[in-house]
């Protein structure tokens, strides 16, 4: 079985077992925000939930580590999605 996410509205698929990121990653996507002060490219770094790099909005909530969070079917991802 593969699942089916968006990320600002375009499809990733990740399979089960796999996290948010690393389902991420392996579409491409290696950045999915941006530092607030200087708008510096943001996504997967330490990998196992230390260093908050990797925050994500996934179902219209902010602030989750992508690094952590098993991936599931029909999620939401990014903060420009229309979660
Ligand atoms: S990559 Fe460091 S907390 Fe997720």
């Amino acid at each position: 079985m593969t699942y089916t996410m968006t990320f600002e509205g375009r499809p990733v698929r990740a399979e089960p077992g796999q996290s948010v990121a690393a389902a991420l990653v392996a579409s491409g996507v290696v950045s999915w925000r941006v530092t607030r002060g200087q708008g510096r490219p943001r996504g997967l770094f330490c990998g196992i939930g230390l260093c908050h790099d990797c925050l994500i909005t996934i179902d219209g909530v902010p602030d989750q580590r992508a690094c952590v969070v098993p991936a599931r079917d029909g999620m939401r991802l990014g903060d420009r999605d229309d979660a």
